[in-house]
């Protein structure tokens, strides 16, 4: 049992019965002031105001003038990969955009490159870093893609390490198939080919061995097209993987509608979208995600998140930290980009990168709120004066402690 006293606010209570929030639901955090929390066997047991607090407890945290928070769920990573890319970095600064530097032969097929010449062990060591990483960020709850393999051994070397990975930490894993992230370079011209690929052999093998909850397709501009997008989504469908898809990053590429078409949980990046990706949202099951970090680094424009809210949809915040688009996994990063390019209110970007992260994963009835029996995934804040606070102060650190599963998180 654990015990944290004196808590000057405890941030994202919900009922239990709330997957996501949507619209209006949105601008509200509910908060208790004052108050503990008491998690036993790494479960939220019981909450309240400190006056009806039971002090009997061995195992106490007091944490006066700090707020709790529920840890952030980033529905969005791809932290399985080998070095980083900053030579291209150089190169987008002298003016070539990512799309360029992909026709290139670079971008995404470089770290396919390096990620082949990479054990299983290395790849492990380095993908478990960014975990504690950022584990130090806040983080509860993470999705990882494949992605980087582009061939059925390397696919199966990368969802094995996010295996690993799940069973290392307290944090809550998902794992994303991502066959589909670029043709790799012995299919150039033969995309179709590669796509039967994916379906054909890598699906079937992948979820035979169980390594994936979902599937994903970069469903874009010079990547793969609406018409391969769905082929791959149906054959996930046949296995039992949902859609998680990146669409819109790059133009109006349809993959929002593909998406909700095939009941997909999520639909990512969102940079080109409108009133008819919004139309095709409205009434589905699917979880409109933003990656403002990408925008930022890419310099695109940032997803219209705030017209979609005002839309009455629900959407969520992830950090989609890689090494070409968005080398930073900070989900405190990404509420204040939220904040400052999308115009969110610092409740509706708390609420997306907790509650809707955690839908956007197939998390929510355990994770991203504090609710009676959710898994005890939190974060205590220091010192800090509001709740606002948290996306103004966009570079410090605000984070005390994190406790996960009721122990706090010791790197
Ligand atoms: O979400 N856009 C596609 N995939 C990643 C980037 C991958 C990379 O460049 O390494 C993204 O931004
Ligand atoms: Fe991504």
């Amino acid at each position: 049992m654990l015990l944290i006293t004196n808590i000057k606010k405890i941030v994202g209570i919900l009922q239990e019965d709330k997957p996501r929030l949507c619209g209006e639901e949105m601008n509200t955090l509910n908060v208790i002031d004052n108050g503990y929390i008491l998690i036993d066997d790494g479960l939220i047991k019981e909450f309240g105001q400190m006056e009806d607090c039971h002090k009997d407890i061995e195992n106490q945290i007091d944490a006066t003038d700090k707020m709790v928070f529920p840890a952030f769920c980033d529905s969005h990573s791809h932290i399985v990969y080998a070095g980083s890319r900053e030579s291209e970095f150089l190169d987008k600064i002298n003016g070539l955009t990512y799309e360029e530097i992909a026709k290139r032969g670079g971008g995404i097929l470089n770290s396919v490159k390096l990620l082949h010449q990479t054990s299983e062990e290395e790849l492990y060591n380095q993908a478990l870093s960014r975990l504690k990483q950022v584990i130090g960020f806040g983080t509860g709850a993470l999705e990882i893609k494949s992605g980087y393999g582009l061939n059925i051994e390397d696919e199966i070397k990368i969802l094995r390490v996010i295996r690993q990975l799940k069973q290392t930490t307290d944090v809550a894993i998902k794992a994303t198939f991502l066959g589909a992230h670029a043709v790799p370079p012995e299919y150039k011209g033969k995309q179709d080919e590669y796509v039967n690929l994916v379906c054909q052999k890598m699906i079937p093998e992948i979820a035979e061995e169980n390594l994936a909850d979902f599937i994903d397709v970069f469903c874009d501009k010079g990547f793969f097209t609406v018409e391969q997008t769905a082929k791959i989504l149906q054959v996930g469908q046949k296995y039992g993987l949902r859609g998680k898809i990146h669409a819109n990053e790059l133009d109006f590429s349809g993959g929002v509608q593909v998406g909700v078409k095939y009941n997909a949980l999520s639909v990512d990046h969102l940079e080109n979208s409108g009133e008819n990706e919004i139309a095709a949202l409205k009434n589905s099951q699917t979880m409109p995600t933003g990656l403002p970090g990408c925008s930022f680094f890419l310099n695109l424009s940032f997803a219209p998140l705030k017209d979609m809210i005002n839309s009455g949809l629900s959407v969520a915040l992830a950090t989609d930290y890689n090494p070409g688009t968005t080398p930073s996994g900070n989900m405190k990063m990404a509420l204040s980009l939220a904040c400052i390019k999308m115009r969110l209110t610092p409740a509706q970007a708390i609420n997306a990168a907790t509650i809707n992260g955690a839908y956007a994963m197939g998390l929510s009835q355990t994770h991203g709120s504090i609710t009676i029996g959710k898994v005890a995934n939190l974060f205590i804040t220091k010192n800090i004066p509001s709740i606002e606070y948290i996306p103004y102060a966009y570079t410090e650190n605000i984070i005390d402690r994190v406790i996960l599963k009721g122990k706090e998180f010791i790197n």
